[in-house]
């Protein structure tokens, strides 16, 4: 067991001492703070508050008057969650600690009664846990994880999603594997053509055989690629011609998919998967081997359409897109984490020229980032403190 924990901290050592063109990428296992992120779908939150890990940090929501709130979930006295405890006064925006009865308002975080110490206990107006700024626009829930003023909501998402004629499909699954595993999979431009190529979705789709050309673009904050018309068949010396035997098949018609990655850590695909739509998914670090994976598909249309379109992801889009097409990328990106977070992948990994859009969004977070989460608690400063 000793020698175990010897050998991961002296990988961690090694992995962090060595020298790389994004160090400050390297370092965000959980994430980059000072932005919004989407925590949950709004329904989800009604009188039962809601506990989540968040970039490494324990959330609770809380609903109080049709209004959300996110605390952290600790209490200051002696760190019990405060996701066990209770409204012991209906009518007010308080929580109170389960195991001695500190009471907190949930819209600042101060404590304002500490119960079984009396009305006139010094803690009151002293103890504080930490509150987050939420937002609730389309349908879910966005919390600010970061430091000082947040800046508005409107600045970390893209403009056509917060629009009022935006209908949204929307699925949330906690998945297995690091955050910057799955945006480099969500970004990564040719596991498409061998992953996918016989998913339900694909099944009359014929891919092609190898991206040509691949090169990173950047426009705005997106991070993108370009490539040139692809090998459809190719003949690979001593092996053969590959793909064979797709005869059903026929290659896509319409514009080309694009693909854009941007920070925090969410990409936006359009169009996917049918023209018209455009789908966009969030990875939300949970903690440094799992995150919560968010994935919109977007029409913008009202009315009937909007019923209709509604109609179709529920009984069509979801099942073949979000559950088993994106399915498919859920088992590579849990399957790839142990390489990464256990034998010192960041380092052993052999990247091929279709990977140099993956190094541009690596190089474009190291250099554009607001902040990199620390390891959960070591952004807070420990202080223990008797009232
Ligand atoms: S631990 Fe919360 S009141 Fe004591
Ligand atoms: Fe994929």
């Amino acid at each position: 067991m000793e020698s175990s924990v010897a050998h991961t901290a002296d990988q961690e050592r090694q992995r962090r001492s060595r020298t790389s063109p994004w160090p400050r990428y390297d370092e965000a296992a959980l994430g980059f703070r000072d932005y919004w992120y989407p925590a949950m779908a709004s329904y989800k939150l009604r009188r039962r508050p809601i506990a989540l890990r968040i970039l490494g940090e324990k959330l609770l929501f809380i609903r109080h008057q049709g209004r959300c709130f996110a605390i952290e979930d600790r209490c200051a006295h002696r760190g019990m969650p405060l996701s066990i405890g209770r409204c012991e006064f209906p009518g007010t925006n308080t929580i109170t600690c389960r195991y001695h009865g500190w009471t907190y308002d949930v819209g600042n975080g101060v404590c304002v009664a500490a119960l079984t110490d009396g009305p006139d206990s010094p803690v009151v107006g002293k103890a504080k846990i930490k509150t987050y700024p939420t937002e609730e626009r389309k349908g879910l829930i966005w919390v600010f994880i970061g430091d000082g003023a947040p800046p508005a909501l409107e600045e970390d998402l893209p403009e056509e999603l917060l629009r009022p004629d935006a209908v949204l499909g929307v699925r949330v699954t906690l998945r297995a594997g690091n955050w910057r595993l799955a945006a480099e999979n969500g970004l990564d431009p040719s596991h498409a053509a061998y992953l996918h190529r016989n998913s339900w979705l694909t099944l009359f789709r014929k891919f092609p055989a190898a991206k040509t050309n691949v090169a990173p673009q950047i426009v705005d904050q997106w991070v993108g690629y370009t490539q040139t018309a692809p090998l459809m068949e190719a003949d690979y010396p001593g092996l053969g011609v590959w793909p064979n035997g797709e005869w059903w098949k026929r290659p896509r018609k319409g514009s080309p998919t694009k693909t854009q990655l941007r920070l925090p850590g969410y990409l936006r695909v359009n169009p996917f998967p049918a023209s018209g739509i455009v789908h966009f998914e969030w990875y939300v670090p949970v903690d440094e081997r799992h995150h919560r994976y968010f994935q919109f598909s977007v029409k913008w249309t009202s009315g009937f359409k909007a019923l209709q379109f509604r109609l179709a992801y529920w009984f069509w889009w979801r099942w073949l897109a979000h559950v088993q097409f994106n399915g498919q990328d859920a088992r590579m990106v849990k399957f790839m984490d142990p390489f990464y977070a256990e034998e010192d992948g960041w380092k052993r990994e052999k990247l091929y020229r279709p990977d140099v859009g993956l190094t541009a969004w690596r190089k474009h977070c190291h250099e554009h980032a607001r902040a990199v989460q620390k390891i959960a608690g070591a952004s807070d400063e420990p202080r223990a403190e008797i009232f």
